[in-house]
């Protein structure tokens, strides 16, 4: 049996070519590992467990709005879409990683357009597409205007509720990964759908595939759903794996500044919305000669300068100069982007004739649990793909609308590693443990971070103060947030160590029982904390600016500097 834990893009498409779905893979891969070796859909796991800790169709996935970038039209090529993932990733990208990305994205989205997914289209049936911040070509397919994550789950979940090789196990979380000799044993869940009891429950497996999402949790201000709280990622840091480049987290320039911190698509920008500060002035003109559709890090960065300088106050994006295209801007707008014009109608905002205030909020993790092209992490048996990984592809700021497309290429070629990897002949764990460290000069050799596991202690100061999902979401926003510096680091890493201390201690840990939803609650939280403290040791030790990484005390870029690698002493 192969488990799957998660399911949004990355997951769904797992579990379709671990059961080897023949809806997707035909195109086939880009060349590399097992292309030309094994056509992709001539072996499938007879039984494929996709677990969800919510219902299944909750997931970053269903929430994402502009779309999935892909080099699919006649004007475009993969390598143009490699190059400017490569430039918005600020050196931070692996070639081969990206390559993979961009060729076999294409497939993927070709494979799944006619497998039925229901992308939007022009009256002759053409499939329309999108512009977004630097991207050198319009590519981003969209569905149900503003809708395409929700469409998407729900074309890929009717996939995968059809294969009768995956069983779908709703409600339960992720407790902990099982390890034995080094190696994936299975998994510890706990169910948790109401205020019963919490019951646990055992799969004993040889292999697992986080896709679990990211950790948007962490901040008080995120467009992640709730259940975005690095559940995955802190269980493999438990096991031992190996987690890179976790001090790159992406805010997003524009979510709605009251309300739910609702994402304003940066697709609005592509169709020409400006921002502006207090006195009306369009500053972004000031700043990057893209303006509005520089890179994301850019214009977050931009965003959060102004908001500081005119007291907090957010700034505006005004979609006025629309109306040069689209006379009749409401109607547009109400057709383009249903979702968000009716969210801020429901605000009481008509984004047609006003301007609508709008704030940085974290949105995508980078960083992530390090894997191979094929997904496999540094310990066997086990497999990371989308969010929760960091294969290479986003680097230090990840492009527009890659982040499904991700999910798409390397969930499946997770799934097909993981069949492939039954017999063991390929799995070469030590391959991926010095991928990095080999072969590249000294002072280019990544950042070795080796945590030690923290510890209870009956002193441990965390005792003595509260620790909740409130206080951890103000320390990281505060001093691991759009801008930072080393005294910040110091005084989060403080506080969540000791937090930590007290969230690993076993005797808290057995407390948590009263009730199913209160103990899921303490686990994501420990979650959190593991994940965040992780994260701050790694922006604390690198000592540059560079992508979504801004610090105050260290504002130029360090060429020298590769990626962080970070692992828990067992
Ligand atoms: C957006 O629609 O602005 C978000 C898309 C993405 O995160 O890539």
């Amino acid at each position: 049996m192969i488990v799957v834990i998660g399911s949004g893009v990355a997951g769904l498409c797992a579990a379709l070519a671990a059961a080897g779905d023949k809806r997707l893979g035909g195109e086939g891969l880009s060349g590399t590992g097992y292309a030309g070796m094994i056509r992709p859909d001539d072996r499938a796991a007879d039984d494929v467990l996709l677990v969800c800790k919510d219902d299944l169709m909750e997931s970053n996935t269903f929430h994402a709005q502009g779309g999935v970038a892909s080099a699919i039209f006649g004007d475009d090529a993969p390598a143009l879409h490699a190059a400017d993932t490569m430039a918005a990733g600020h050196g931070l990208c692996d070639r081969a990683a990206v390559d993979v990305l961009t060729d076999e994205g294409a497939r993927r989205v070709r494979e799944l357009i006619a497998a039925g997914w229901h992308v939007d289209r022009d009256s002759e049936g053409n499939v329309l597409r999108g512009l977004e911040a630097a991207h050198c070509r319009s590519r981003v397919v969209h569905a149900g205007g503003d809708a395409t994550g929700k469409v998407l789950e729900l074309d890929i979940c009717a996939m995968a509720r059809s294969n009768p090789r995956i069983t779908v196990l709703e409600h339960a979380f992720l407790d902990d990964l099982l390890i034995r000799d080094g190696r994936i044993a299975g998994v510890r869940l706990l169910t948790c759908d109401g205020e019963g009891d919490a019951e646990a429950r055992i799969i004993g497996t040889n292999r697992v595939i986080l896709a679990t999402g990211g950790a948007g949790e962490l901040y008080p201000y995120t467009t992640n759903p709730a259940v975005a709280t690095a559940d995955g990622l802190a269980a493999a840091l438990r096991v031992g794996a190996q987690v890179a480049d976790l001090e790159f987290y992406q805010f997003h320039p524009t979510a709605m500044a009251v309300g739910e911190h609702f994402l304003v698509s940066e697709a609005v920008r592509g169709e020409g919305a400006v921002l502006l500060d207090e006195h009306g002035h369009r500053f972004m003109t000031d700043i990057d000669p893209q303006a509005e559709l520089a890179p994301r890090d850019v214009v977050a960065r931009a965003n959060f300068r102004v908001m500081q300088a005119q007291g907090g106050k957010p700034v505006m994006l005004d979609m006025s100069p629309m109306v040069k295209r689209h006379s009749d801007l409401a109607l547009f707008l109400r057709r383009r982007f249903p979702t968000i014009d009716a969210y801020t109608r429901s605000l009481g905002f008509d984004w047609s004739k006003e301007p609508i205030p709008v704030a940085p909020a974290a949105h995508y993790w980078m960083g992530g649990i390090r894997t191979d092209l094929f997904a496999r992490s540094s310990i066997p048996g086990l497999y990371a793909a989308g969010e929760c990984a960091r294969t290479g592809v986003q680097g230090a700021n990840r492009l527009a609308s890659n982040s499904l497309l991700e999910g798409m290429v390397y969930g499946y070629r997770a799934g097909l590693a993981a069949v492939r990897d039954e017999d063991d002949t390929v799995w070469r764990p030590q391959d991926l443990i010095n991928s990095e460290i080999v072969g590249l000069p000294v002072a280019q050799r990544p950042m070795m971070l080796r945590m030690p596991v923290v510890q209870a202690s009956p002193d441990a100061p965390g005792r003595h103060h509260p620790w909740n999902r409130e206080r951890i979401e103000h320390e990281m926003w505060r001093h691991v947030g759009v801008i930072r510096d080393g005294d910040g680091f110091d005084e989060a890493a403080n506080y969540l160590s000791d937090a930590l201390a007290m969230a690993n201690d076993g005797a808290t840990c057995a407390a948590m029982t009263r009730n199913n939803a209160e103990r899921i609650t303490m686990l994501e939280n420990r979650n959190l904390l593991t994940a965040g403290y992780v994260a701050t040791i790694a922006a604390r030790n690198r000592c540059e600016s560079r992508g979504a990484h801004t610090r105050q005390d260290y504002p130029k870029r360090n060429p020298t500097i590769a990626h962080s690698i970070a692992y828990q002493l067992a």
